[in-house]
Order: structure tokens, then sequence, then C-alpha cells
């Protein structure tokens, strides 16, 4: 076959991204996500192992071609119906292209499969990224915790009551 001309255009292939429940064998993925997004407050492996393992925990993951390129952690605790969004991320060269609320929708479909009916989460009062992501998805800002993360920055509180399901 001959080359081609050097001035035809490089074919552009869109790999669709899917959001998936995490399995056990992500976790190479999900580490190397954390290690890549967060500079403080990381969460390791063996924290990860444990969120995977939980029956109180979801971990969603964004993937391309099955690899995960960023993921959602969201706690449920009995008695309540309030569920915490933990952590989410997204891969640093994916971030922009609506990954990030995909995500953010699958914590809270995990949420209301659960009986969830709020999902509450906190965020340093310095991301203005996330709590853009956490505004536009209709969250609100109910409080701060002062001195909340490691290097003394504060957390912003946001909350989202949820559609009734159906
Ligand atoms: C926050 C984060 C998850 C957003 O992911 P993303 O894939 O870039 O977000 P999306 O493309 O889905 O954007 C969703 C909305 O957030 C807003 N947003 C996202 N990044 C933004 C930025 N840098 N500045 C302003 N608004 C932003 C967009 O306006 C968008 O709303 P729109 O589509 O209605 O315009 C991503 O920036 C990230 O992983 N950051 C590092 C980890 C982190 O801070 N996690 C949150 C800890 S609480």
């Amino acid at each position: 076959m001959p080359a081609p001309a050097a001035s035809a255009p490089s074919p552009i292939v869109a790999t669709p991204v899917q959001v998936r429940r995490a399995r056990f064998d992500d976790l190479g993925a999900l580490v190397a996500l954390e290690q890549s997004t967060f500079a403080l407050d990381r969460m390791s492996a063996r924290q990860w192992r444990r969120h995977l393992r939980s029956t109180s925990a979801d971990v969603v993951v964004a993937v391309r071609d099955d690899r995960p390129i960023g993921a959602a952690v969201v706690f449920h605790r009995r008695g309540t119906d309030i569920a915490r969004l933990y952590s989410i991320a997204v891969a640093a060269g994916e971030r922009g292209g609506g990954i990030g609320r995909a995500l953010l929708d699958a914590a809270e479909q995990a949420a209301r499969a659960r009986g969830g009916r709020r999902v509450r989460l906190e965020v340093r009062s310095d991301n203005a990224a996330a709590q853009a992501l956490y505004e536009r998805a209709g969250y609100r800002a109910f409080g701060v915790h002062p001195a909340y993360y490691k290097d003394g920055a504060d957390a912003r509180r946001y909350e989202k009551l949820l559609a009734a399901p159906g």
C-alpha cells in the first residue's frame, strides 16, 4: 500500500467514554490517577482496595478502551438518606469534556439506587473547577469546615437534593 501523501489529514478517531462500576483489576489505574491528580490528602492503594471491597461504597469509573480515565467514590451509611461524594477525579488530559459531569451523574444514580435523597461533599475553597462542576450540577454551598485539609485549607460543604426516582 502506498504511503499516504504528506498532506493527507490524519484520521481522528474519537473513542467514546463510558461510565461503569469499578472492578478490582482497575486498582492500578485508580492509584495512578490519584497520584497524578492530588498532591496532598491522597488515597493510598490500601484505601482504594478497601473502597472496592466495601459494601457501603460505590466506585464508578469513566473508561476509554476499558481503561479508567476518571473515577468517583460515594459512601453510604445506614440510617441516613444522605450519601457522601468522597472523591471525584478526571485525568488531566481528559478534563473539560463532560467526563466529570458524567461521573457525578453516575455517583448520584448510585446514591439514588440505595435510597439516597441527598448527596453531600466537601471541596477545597480554592478549587474553582470542582466548585463550578458542582454548582452547574445543582449543588448548593451550605457551610465551611475551617482548616479541613492537611495544608490548612478550608473545605466548602455542598449539598444536592436528588430528584425522586421515576
Ligand atoms: C473537577 C473535575 C473532576 C472536573 O472534571 P471535568 O471532566 O473537567 O468536568 P466537566 O468537563 O464535566 O465539566 C463540568 C462542568 O464544570 C465546569 N468546569 C469544569 N472545569 C472547570 C474549570 N477549570 N473552570 C471553570 N469551570 C469548570 C464546566 O463549566 C462544566 O459545566 P458546563 O459543561 O455546564 O459548562 C476535574 O477538573 C478534576 O479531576 N480536577 C482535579 C481533581 C479534583 O479537584 N477533584 C474534586 C475534588 S472535590
